[in-house]
């Protein structure tokens, strides 16, 4: 088998969050050196610590987890407590973590560590607002060109938006971080909800979660089983998108994908329209290509990736 691929987690778990989390420390072609935390779906003080008791759930006591933005760059923050629950990882009963988090602050550690490493070494992938990358990239902007790839969850183009009309969730709660992201000229590889709205954690698949048996397996479909009841009820379908794991799902297994090299622009001016993803899909200007959008998932290997690999820990 090739290298593990290295990466970095940056994340505001939420329990889809917490399944790509899950999804990663049982991947062996990957290998996360650190998890960042940020506040979206709930305040950081819940972000952080979910990240810690994903972290133990999956036996991965070593695992480094920084603490980052209490707040996007310039608007107050919007979290997701109607979704997520009151935790943010409502759903299973999971014990109060006895890890640590790191003294480190989360931009300081994504900055010494991609300075630090060798160019081309480090993907991000980012599962929520990203306030923590973009102050990276203010701090210190030679981290840009180091950075092999950002995959992110966020945004969307033919399926517009889940938090307003026009924006996702990630990209709306963060615009004017998103679009520092964007305009930074490093790859970039997004899921938008064109993608996970056609990943449906159905109740069948979440069965099989559950039917695994073990630790991760069970809290998953606790889990699923909360924060899918509010978009059972908005989508009035069996089972509401399992967006973030899609980013993992990608590294490790890109052929599930596909979509197309795009320009994406975000919009931080319109109160309207706040942090709606402008994709050039159809090439209608000479814009910059900047992304690669996806649009197309095979659900049904994707969850039996997942089913397999939670399978593992
Ligand atoms: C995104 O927003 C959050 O609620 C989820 O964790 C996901 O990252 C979907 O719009
Ligand atoms: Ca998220």
């Amino acid at each position: 088998m090739a290298a593990a691929r290295r990466i970095i987690i940056d994340t505001d778990p939420g329990q889809d969050d917490a399944v790509a989390i899950l999804l990663a420390l049982a991947s062996l072609e990957l290998e996360v050196i650190g998890i960042t935390a940020v506040a979206g779906n709930v305040p950081l003080s819940l972000t952080e610590k979910n990240a810690l008791k994903i972290c133990e759930l999956a036996g991965k006591t070593d695992m480094k987890v920084y603490s980052g933005a209490v707040r996007p760059l310039v608007r107050p923050l919007v979290t997701a407590e109607h979704v997520h629950g009151r935790t943010g990882l409502d759903g299973p009963d999971l014990p109060e973590p006895k890890m640590k988090l790191q003294g480190q602050y989360a931009v300081d550690f994504l900055v010494e560590k991609l300075m630090g490493e060798e160019p081309g070494s480090i993907t991000l992938c980012a599962l929520g607002p990203l306030t923590n990358i973009a102050l990276a990239l203010i701090r210190e902007p030679r981290i840009a060109p180091r950075i092999r790839e950002i995959v992110m969850m966020g945004g969307a183009y033919f399926e517009v938006g889940n938090i307003t009309p026009t924006a996702e969730f990630n990209i709306h709660v963060d615009p004017h971080a998103a679009a520092v992201v964007f305009r930074a000229g490093i790859p970039i590889v997004m899921m938008p909800l064109d993608v996970t709205h056609k990943a449906l954690a159905t109740s069948q698949r979440v069965a099989a979660f559950r039917a695994l048996g073990n630790k991760a397996g069970i809290a998953v479909a606790e889990m699923l089983g909360f924060s899918e009841r509010f978009d059972k009820e908005k989508y009035a379908g069996d089972g509401g998108p399992l967006h973030d794991p899609c980013v993992i799902a990608y590294l490790v297994q890109p052929e599930l994908f596909s979509g197309r090299n795009c320009n994406v622009e975000i919009e931080t001016g319109s109160e309207l329209t706040m942090g709606m993803s402008v994709v050039d899909w159809w090439g209608v200007t000479d814009r910059k290509k900047n992304a690669i959008v996806m649009r197309e998932v095979d659900p049904e290997a994707f969850f039996t990736l997942l089913a397999r690999r939670l399978g593992r820990l």
